[in-house]
């Protein structure tokens, strides 16, 4: 069994052991509550077949690129979705609706409903909360981006956010994205389009790790980015920034990965030693918004040979995640193409998460769930 080496997993542990309020889908819902700890029922969930203090998550679809679909809010009104959401995972990341944007639409304004009612539902279903994001130089509101502040007021701008956003949910945030995509793929810092590093200078990543830190002392606080699955030129620049930072005393608590993978471009090989050498800082790792896309054939759907590739890619990603001790947390970027923003984003690639626009289950799901099985058996 995986020990729980951080006190936030030994919290979370023991509220996955609370009986959920949904039922399951061969047994009604007392009958789930009853279920034996090693039924069928109980392992046919994602959340339940990981091992002990290992979090599955998804992102919570809202906001971003779902505001210009032809679909109601997913999270608040697709019910399907809700009660798959609650079922299958352990841990959950706003995907938009905690971003400036969203959080932050005027500059003497908050709007906290979309999150609150995300942390209100985790609460409910036994889950945690990945906080996403706070230092980014994207989905930024118009204001910030384009008022004309002093350096001064920028400062106080950012830290007032911060100590607001972070003091609302303390103690309910299981981990924050503080820094998200801070570098370019060359390694170097974006000190143009990042707003707070061009207008501030570097040293104010390391403010923002300790505005969020006294806000909330107990969350787990990470560097968050694509592109840094292996050992390369940026993933090295966070080697060395970490490094630095933690040498400072700077409370950085992780390094994670999202992981938006395609097969145009293979499997980055060396995950797990890249995770690795992260781990041997001290720092907790995760993987946090992996999905899989691919090229599709003219008819719109994956043939066989896709979906096997496709479900060995998720199987590696996770693998490499449960091989490193203090890789605890397991995130998938939406869990159903009916929402992926795949599609938008990326011309002639889709198919990318692990059930079908139908919350049909893919190789892929299944791939996921017989790794963490094997994984809790271990
Ligand atoms: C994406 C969302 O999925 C979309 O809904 C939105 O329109 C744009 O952003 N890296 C990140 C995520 O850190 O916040 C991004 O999410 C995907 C890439």
């Amino acid at each position: 069994m995986r020990s729980l080496r951080f006190a936030t997993a030994a919290v979370a542990a023991v509220a996955l052991s609370v009986p959920l309020v949904a039922g399951t889908a061969t047994a009604g819902p007392s009958a789930g509550r009853q279920a034996a700890p090693h039924s069928e029922a109980r392992f046919d969930r994602l959340r339940s077949a990981a091992p002990e203090g290992f979090y599955v998550g998804t992102a919570v679809a809202g906001g971003g690129h779902h505001l210009e679909q032809d679909y109601p809010d997913p999270f608040t009104s697709d019910k399907e979705y809700r009660k798959i959401l609650g079922r299958q995972f352990s841990s959950v990341s706003p995907e938009n609706q905690m971003k400036w944007e969203f959080l932050h639409p005027e500059r003497d304004r908050y709007d906290f409903k979309a999150a609150d009612a995300i942390v209100a539902f985790a609460e409910r279903h036994g889950q945690v909360v990945r906080g996403h994001t706070l230092l980014w130089h994207s989905q930024n509101p118009a204001w910030l981006e384009q008022g004309d502040f002093s350096k001064e007021e920028l400062r106080a701008i950012l830290r007032e956010h911060i100590t607001t956003v972070v003091g609302r949910y303390a103690g309910r945030i299981q981990q924050w994205d503080v820094a998200n995509e801070i570098f370019d793929d060359r390694g170097t810092l974006r000190t143009q389009d990042n707003i707070w590093i061009r207008e501030l200078g570097p040293g104010i990543v390391a403010d923002a790790f300790r505005w969020v830190h006294e806000a909330d002392p107990k969350a787990k606080l990470f560097f968050n980015d694509y592109g840094v699955e292996s050992v390369n030129a940026k993933s090295n620049a966070y080697y060395a920034l970490t490094q630095d930072l933690l040498a400072q005393g700077v409370p950085v608590h992780g390094f994670s990965v999202q992981a938006h993978l395609s097969t145009r471009y293979g499997f980055p090989g060396d995950l797990e030693q890249n995770l690795r050498r992260f781990d041997a800082l001290g720092l907790e790792t995760a993987v946090t918004e992996l999905d899989v896309r691919m090229d599709l054939p003219e008819s719109g759907v994956p043939t066989d040979a896709q979906q096997k590739q496709q479900a060995d890619y998720y199987r590696r990603a996770l693998s490499a995640c449960l091989a490193v001790e203090g890789c605890n947390s397991f995130t998938i970027w939406g869990f159903t193409d009916k929402y992926s923003w795949v599609p938008v984003f990326f011309q002639g690639e889709g198919s990318a998460t692990v059930m079908t626009e139908e919350f049909d289950r893919k190789p892929a799901f299944y791939a996921l769930r017989s790794t963490l099985k094997a994984a809790r058996e271990d």
